[in-house]
């Protein structure tokens, strides 16, 4: 693939996130708060997340015929050109009237993400990233936190009913052990575009899936953050565990967490 059709695949992303932002933006203000059906346990759906990830596949097969998509809820195949989708990240928080929440377009080339878009459509913001082509906010450079010092650190700590409570209480105990702050936003996709916007110092979480991680890790790294390795272990199919952080922290803050590999 020539850097110029990685462009086009870059632009489509952005303009395809906002279309799609835009169109979970009226769902969230005229549906019901409160409603929505439960796929697992603490995992939501809302009608809007079957009609976005439709919406979004449909514009990248026009677009790019041959490549093809992964979705949250559709499920897919990852080929040389895979777009991996999260129709809606912080589905809790929408179905709640809360709103925290994005649409992420990630585009992966021969098993490596290099596009990422995420656009949160109640502040309009458009998280954007290229591989060696830097990441933005709305068009504006973003650049993680220049925070050297753990204590003074703001770490988002992730949480999904995949892993076991006890798994959490131990993660959580060992990241503000290091006396960092905690917080947890309830969109992962979210959650790491911050990290590469400066707004919190790291995310950690103990499995999160591709479509909730790959668009805002191509951020992360693009904005001078380092990050663990998400696709050891076949984490592009299984998924794994995500830690992120600004450089100035990965010596206090990874060891501290217990996510390195043995
Ligand atoms: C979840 C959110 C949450 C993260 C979980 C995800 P959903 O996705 O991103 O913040 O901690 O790992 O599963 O259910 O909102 O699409
Ligand atoms: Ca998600």
């Amino acid at each position: 693939m020539t850097d110029h059709e990685l462009d086009i695949r870059y632009l489509a992303a952005c303009a395809i996130a906002r279309e799609a932002g835009d169109v979970a933006r009226r769902f969230f203000e005229t549906r019901e708060a409160g409603t929505f059906q439960l796929k697992g346990h603490q995992d939501v759906l809302t009608e809007a997340d079957g009609a976005i990830e439709r919406l979004v596949t449909g514009r990248l097969a026009e677009a790019f015929p041959g490549d093809t998509c992964v979705g949250e809820e559709g499920g897919g195949r990852y080929s040389a050109a895979t777009w991996v989708i999260d129709p809606i990240d912080g589905t809790a928080n929408f179905a709640r009237g809360v709103a925290h929440f994005c649409v992420s377009i990630a585009f992966v080339r021969d098993g490596r993400p290099v596009v990422g878009a995420i656009y949160a459509p109640m502040s309009g913001e458009l998280f954007a990233a290229r591989r060696g082509g830097g990441a933005s906010v709305n068009g504006h450079p973003m650049r993680v936190s220049a925070t050297t010092d753990i204590r003074q650190a703001m770490i988002e700590v992730g949480w999904s009913a995949r892993r076991p409570m006890t798994d959490h209480l131990a993660l959580l105990q060992r990241v503000t052990a290091t006396g960092a702050g905690f917080r947890r936003g309830g969109s992962g996709a979210l959650g790491l575009a911050y990290v590469a916007a400066g707004r919190s110092d790291g995310y950690c979480e103990l499995h999160m899936q591709p479509w909730d991680v790959l668009a805002g890790l191509v951020m992360v790294e693009e904005a001078g953050g380092w990050a663990l390795d998400f696709l050891a272990d076949d984490g592009l199919k299984q998924g794994n565990r995500v830690l992120v952080c600004t450089p100035g922290l990965k010596d206090a803050l990874a060891p501290a967490t217990g996510l390195l590999p043995k």
